[in-house]
């Protein structure tokens, strides 16, 4: 069966990891790539996916989105993970083709209205298009299939603050609103992702896989590498947004947790996603959310073939 997918993304390095991953996967369509502000800002962000696909020789809608959080002010963006250009500085060349004239927002509402039922959306960025899309149409739960969100911390510490991963703390009100509607949504967050550090020679085996999308993510990841191995014994990345991607094509690499989930939104806790497995509280605070399942567990060695093999397709 393939997974008809919509992918919201702010493009980044590991989001780039991730498009490709969708494009070569078999089990995977790809409807559009629906963009958001998050390690860059937002007109950066929709170019970043323009490039994406271009280079992947894909034809498929790229979508500008939100550029600014629900409430408050602009975000400082990522560019000291991944580089002034979103890639790295790599000096990747810019698009030639047009973004979308439909905003991020409409482009969800549009194909969920047009397959109901059979569309996943995968976030992979501050959840701000999503919640955009709900208000624009509030039965978009009942029309979507799943939502897979690589976002949150449920067990482990966060990445921007202590309590806060970094998608989640862009837009903690947007998480919020997403969180709190009725569609069946699977979490990938740190506690699975931050599970598996890559070595450098990972991206070396991607680009032997696929000289073009592995080499590009060979290159990219340069710069990705050494903001995360500071203070290491051993260089390391992680490749965060691939993780809900792989989830549609073999469930089984995941343990998944069922609970209700909170995310915080004052300045102390901002993004913070408190998490209550099913059976453990009895507040109201909690039991009032929709169930939803949090990855909690995920198999590195059959994880990290299927990225393997799957560039290779
Ligand atoms: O915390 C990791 C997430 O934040 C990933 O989606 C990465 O691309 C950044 O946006
Ligand atoms: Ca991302």
């Amino acid at each position: 069966m393939t997974h008809k997918i919509i992918l919201d993304t702010d493009p980044g390095i590991d989001d780039a990891m991730a498009i490709f991953f969708a494009f070569q996967a078999p089990e995977i369509e790809v409807l559009g790539l629906t963009t958001v502000f998050g390690n860059v800002p937002a007109t950066m962000a929709a170019k970043n996916g323009l490039s994406l696909v271009e280079l992947a020789n894909k034809n498929i809608p790229v979508c500008l989105g939100a550029a600014m959080p629900h409430v408050g002010p602009e975000s400082t963006y990522a560019h000291f993970v991944h580089g002034d250009d979103g890639f790295g500085n790599i000096n990747h060349p810019a698009p030639t083709g047009d973004i979308d004239p439909r905003t991020s927002a409409e482009f969800i509402v549009e194909m969920a209205r047009k397959y109901p039922g059979e569309i996943t959306i995968v976030a992979v960025g501050p959840l701000s298009n999503l919640a955009l899309a709900l208000k624009l149409e509030p039965q978009l739960p009942s029309l979507v299939k799943a939502v897979n969100i690589m976002g949150g911390a449920a067990f482990v510490p966060g990445n921007v603050t202590p309590v806060a991963e970094a998608n989640i703390w862009n837009d903690a009100y947007a998480a919020e609103i997403v969180f709190g509607a009725s569609w069946p949504i699977n979490m990938f967050g740190l506690d699975v992702t931050y599970d598996l550090p890559f070595p450098p020679n990972f991206t070396a085996t991607l680009r032997e896989q696929n000289q073009v999308l592995g080499g590009f993510v060979e290159r990219a990841a340069r710069f990705y590498t050494e903001f995360y191995s500071q203070g290491k014994d051993e260089p390391q990345c992680f490749f965060h947004d691939a993780f809900p991607l792989a989830y549609l094509i073999d469930p089984s690499l995941f343990e998944m947790t069922e609970g209700h989930l909170r995310v915080g939104t004052d300045p102390l806790h901002q993004g913070q996603t408190s998490f209550a497995p099913v059976g453990t509280t009895t507040s109201e605070h909690w039991l009032k959310m929709p169930l939803i399942r949090v990855a909690t567990k995920v198999d590195h060695p059959r994880l990290t073939r299927c990225f393997i093999e799957t560039y290779g397709k």
